[in-house]
């Protein structure tokens, strides 16, 4: 995740397996989706921004809610398949520390796992475009060693150990504390925190190879180790947990903040 001009990077990761990324990983976040939608009880004629809103899943399910939509993400390729999904909402490439919208413009603004730690301009970003009284909802990871499916994560620790040092440093917003720190220095309020679940499922490990392996963190670990080993590596882990006649079954925490601009 970058903030500045790194972010025009970013596409390198995120969009090199595009179609990958929003047909077979994106959909197993759905009950994450669902979830921070119910908390803000999102709902016909808000006015809402996702950020960071990678191939726009969430986009999508938000407007079946009946809002109004609008996205943002650093990813061109990504961005691509959120317009072709939702053609009605108003979706740009560009730096979430730098929201190309006025003052005031939603009722609502998400993020999911798009905002951490080490980018808390993206924090004063979402609440100088919230309408004052308006929503704030964002998820992080949460207690990942606590995390019965942290397993499936574990192929992005192969990356070269800044850059593993990195995701850490992003995480922090997750521990208790720092992201309400986070969330009043950016002005907001009435900041609540949410236990919430991802459930990631798989057909089988070579569904969640290519799933995994479409992620931005998984393109630092291929730079580090090769494709092959990245590969490897995931298979056994995968392998290892194969249920007969069922799923593969990746559960993780996640902490889920909601809040509001002062009204
Ligand atoms: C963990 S993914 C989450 C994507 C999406 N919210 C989801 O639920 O699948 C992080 C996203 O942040 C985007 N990103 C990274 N740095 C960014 C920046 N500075 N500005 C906007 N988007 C950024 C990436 O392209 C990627 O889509």
């Amino acid at each position: 995740m970058a903030d500045g001009a790194q972010w025009e990077t970013v596409d390198r990761g995120w969009g090199r397996l595009a179609a990958d990324f929003a047909a077979l990983f994106e959909p197993a976040n759905v009950r994450e989706y669902a979830a921070l939608h119910h908390l803000l009880a999102v709902s016909a004629g808000d006015r809402l921004l996702d950020v960071a809103c990678g191939s726009g899943l969430a986009i999508e399910l938000a407007g079946l809610r009946g809002a109004a939509c609008a996205g943002l993400d650093a990813s061109g390729r990504l961005v691509a398949i959120a317009r072709d999904r939702s053609p009605d909402a108003d979706i740009r490439v560009g730096d979430m520390a730098a929201l190309p919208w006025p003052d005031e413009r939603f009722d609502v603004v998400t993020s999911f796992r798009g905002i951490w730690a080490t980018t808390p301009g993206a924090l004063t970003e979402a609440h100088r475009v919230l309408r004052r009284g308006g929503r704030f909802g964002l998820t992080a990871w949460g207690h990942l060693k606590r995390s019965p499916g942290a397993w499936a994560l574990a192929p992005l620790g192969l990356a070269e150990p800044p850059q593993v040092q990195h995701q850490s440093d992003m995480n922090q917003i997750g521990r208790p504390g720092r992201g309400e720190q986070l969330l009043a220095e950016a002005g907001f309020v009435e900041i609540e925190r949410h236990e919430l679940r991802m459930v990631w499922e798989f057909a089988d490990p070579a569904h969640y190879v290519r799933a995994i392996g479409s992620s931005g963190p998984a393109y630092e670990a291929i730079q580090a180790v090769g494709r092959a080993e990245f590969e490897t590596r995931a298979l056994e882990l995968a392998a290892a947990r194969v249920r007969d006649g069922l799923p593969l079954r990746a559960e993780i925490h996640l902490a889920g903040f909601t809040a509001r601009r002062p009204g």
